[in-house]
């Protein structure tokens, strides 16, 4: 087995979205379309009260992709244009595969200690499945299982490890997903098949990655070089590690929409003016 190196490195910039959201992004939707199958990682973390209140994300709509939201702190109200209404607290994951057309809007709410720490993940749909049903996969804190194994804590979305399966199944890109959590003096090791694209969002602490010291807050990508990845911690870190098969397939990415080509973009702005974009 050879360790995975490092690619490269990149610092997540504050952007504001939806009404006066602050957050942290590391990735965000290209044409070039760089890190197959993953489109956008989203980084909650309004920890400072004085901010002031946070409106959230009013009604938009989603084409084209999977959008897997999971809260650490705070929770985020969610209602949908099919009926669908429900909160994501401490610990939930939402994933939601929008299909052809969902209209949502996503609200954070702090803690009761003024917190709101959470993250989003978009996934893109392959072609065949851009106009599919919409559906959800919703996994309450206590149903996603917690793997604890020499000083390394996994909480397991989606993926395997140690013969323990996420609860989220049934995604095209057979994403792995998981947050784990190294105790100081720790290393971990997880074996990612060659020709996934691999990531590891390092939000808490310091690590070694690959023969790298990385510092949160940090999204680390991973060449596609080895086929395992290796961490290790003096001081303890914590990060989501993200893998996936890329679909290897020309996206034209438009605000919440990531469609193949530029009619079906302009289709989805067509149905949205019609009314017609959700069936
Ligand atoms: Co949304």
């Amino acid at each position: 087995m050879t360790n995975r190196t490092i690619s490269h490195i990149i610092e997540p910039q504050l952007v504001i979205e939806g009404a006066g959201v602050l957050l942290r992004r590391s990735i965000s939707p290209r044409a070039s379309n760089e890190y197959d199958p993953f489109l956008l990682f989203d980084h909650f973390a309004f920890n400072n009260p004085l901010e002031g209140p946070i409106r959230g994300f009013p009604t938009h709509p989603h084409r084209g992709i999977e959008t897997v939201t999971y809260m650490l702190e705070g929770s985020v109200n969610h209602r949908d244009s099919l009926g669908n209404a429900g909160k994501i607290g401490a610990g939930d994951v939402q994933w939601m595969t929008s299909g052809r057309g969902i209209l949502h809007e996503e609200m954070p709410r702090r803690s009761e200690n003024g917190n709101i720490y959470g993250f989003q993940l978009w996934v893109n749909l392959p072609a065949a499945q851009k106009m599919s049903q919409p559906r959800y996969q919703e996994v309450a804190a206590n149903a996603i299982p917690v793997v604890e194994k020499d000083g390394v804590t996994i909480r397991l979305v989606a993926g395997e490890f140690d013969g323990v399966r996420g609860p989220v199944t049934e995604i095209a890109a057979s994403p792995l997903y998981m947050d784990v959590k190294l105790a100081p003096g720790s290393s971990f090791i997880y074996p990612v098949p060659s020709g996934h694209t691999t990531l590891a969002y390092v939000f808490e602490g310091t690590g070694e990655f690959g023969e790298q010291i990385v510092e949160s807050v940090s999204m680390v990508v991973f060449n596609d070089d080895g086929d395992q990845i290796e961490v290790k911690s003096e001081s303890g870190v914590q990060f989501m590690l993200i893998s996936g098969a890329p679909f290897k397939e020309p996206i034209v990415p438009y605000g919440p929409f990531v469609m193949n080509t530029v009619e079906e973009i302009q289709q989805a702005i067509q149905d949205l003016r019609n009314g017609t974009f959700v069936k």
